[in-house]
């Protein structure tokens, strides 16, 4: 899932805040954490053959390291995050700094902002932190739940992706780390109005899958809770959205990625990421047999058009996968100028009611949006 563009730099800063969301689920001891400062530490090692410190800084709220600015990305917002709530301006790197350095100021730059005050960070040998002399403005307003899912969609970002990663390696998944995660969007999960507005953007398009699958995730739930489901079979639904696109990882990114219309090999390449990703979810331990079975059949249509062929009424999560993929796809059209309004979307979504989408759920998909919208 890394794209193989990044630069040193720029990985430096994805091992990093990976490891500070490794400790706000677990601690600072926790092995992956030093396994993710020693990644960072490697990284920082190759910026060390020309100079002796390195820097990194906050200029017209971007993130600059040495002198070149960073691509913006969702690790580099979560350090931006991370600096600011602790004020600091700057961070400078000496070439002596050490592993358990590097994870010591991963474990003070996870800390919330709350706790800032407790435990001010402080300069050491080998660190030195660079406070601003003003403070960031107050936060205008209160977190929404809509900023909580953003808030737990960023902190999971590279979990994810490593699960994903896992996933394209052919390595075998357990369903906790998913689990997790779903939890947390079940934890701050109020009604479907926050979910809509908590959708994600898309960003760039190593991030992509995960944007879409959290969005998925999102909607899956929001129908899921309109039918009264709650409990451990709505964490099943959450998981079986994570990961219904599990396939994908067995596709050659040329194709996935491909901006054009696909030729005939590609488009059979691309059919194959339902079975592919059933074939693979059905081998790892803990996963839901939801999401084996949502893996297959969230391309077949309810009036049995799509692929791959079935001849069985389909699972309702698969249903209701289908509604909220082809949602997405829908409001994040890239290929359109202007995106599509939400009439417009509601009109192409009801032609399908009862052909490609199952009416029901369809309908009152479209009729809790609706009310949304109004
Ligand atoms: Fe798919
Ligand atoms: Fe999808």
């Amino acid at each position: 899932m890394k794209p193989i563009t990044e630069s040193p730099a720029q990985q430096f800063v994805r091992s990093l805040t990976t490891a500070l969301a490794t400790i706000r689920l677990y601690d600072a001891n926790h092995p992956q954490v030093v396994n993710l400062c020693r990644q960072a530490m490697d990284q920082l090692r190759q910026q060390f053959l020309d100079t002796d410190n390195v820097t990194l800084k906050i200029i017209n709220d971007k993130l600059v390291f040495q002198d070149v600015r960073l691509t913006d990305n969702l690790s580099v917002e979560r350090l931006l995050r991370a600096m600011h709530a602790h004020d600091l301006s700057f961070i400078m790197l000496d070439a002596r700094v050490g592993l358990e350095d590097l994870v010591q100021m991963a474990e003070k730059l996870s800390r919330d902002s709350r706790q800032v005050t407790a435990q001010p960070l402080l300069p050491n040998d080998t660190i030195v932190y660079g406070n601003v002399a003003i403070r960031r403005p107050a936060q205008k307003a209160a977190p929404s739940a809509a900023s909580d899912f953003q808030a737990v969609a960023d902190e999971n970002l590279d979990k994810f992706m490593d699960i994903y990663s896992s996933i394209g390696h052919g390595k075998k998944i357990h369903a906790t780390g998913l689990g997790e995660i779903v939890q947390q969007f079940v934890s701050v999960f109020h009604d479907q109005q926050n979910v809509m507005l908590a959708l994600a953007p898309i960003r760039s398009m190593d991030e992509y899958l995960y944007t879409h699958s959290t969005n998925i995730c999102l909607l899956n739930l929001a129908q899921a809770r309109l039918l009264g489901i709650d409990g451990q079979m709505l964490n099943d639904i959450g998981i079986a959205a994570m990961l219904h696109d599990a396939g994908k990882m067995f596709i050659p990114a040329e194709v996935l990625n491909k901006q054009g219309k696909l030729d005939d090999r590609e488009w059979e390449l691309m059919r194959s990421h339902p079975r592919l990703g059933a074939q693979y979810l059905l081998n790892c331990p803990g996963i839901p047999r939801l999401a084996v079975v949502t893996a297959y059949e969230h391309h077949i249509g309810y009036d049995g058009t799509g692929y791959p062929v079935s001849f069985r009424k389909l699972n309702p999560c698969s249903y209701m996968t289908s509604i909220s993929d082809i949602y997405d796809a829908l409001r994040t059209r890239r290929t359109y100028k202007e995106p599509l309004s939400f009439d417009q979307i509601k009109s192409i979504m009801s032609d399908s009611a009862g052909k490609a989408l199952h009416p029901h759920l369809t309908h009152s998909f479209l009729t809790a949006l609706s009310k949304l919208e109004q």
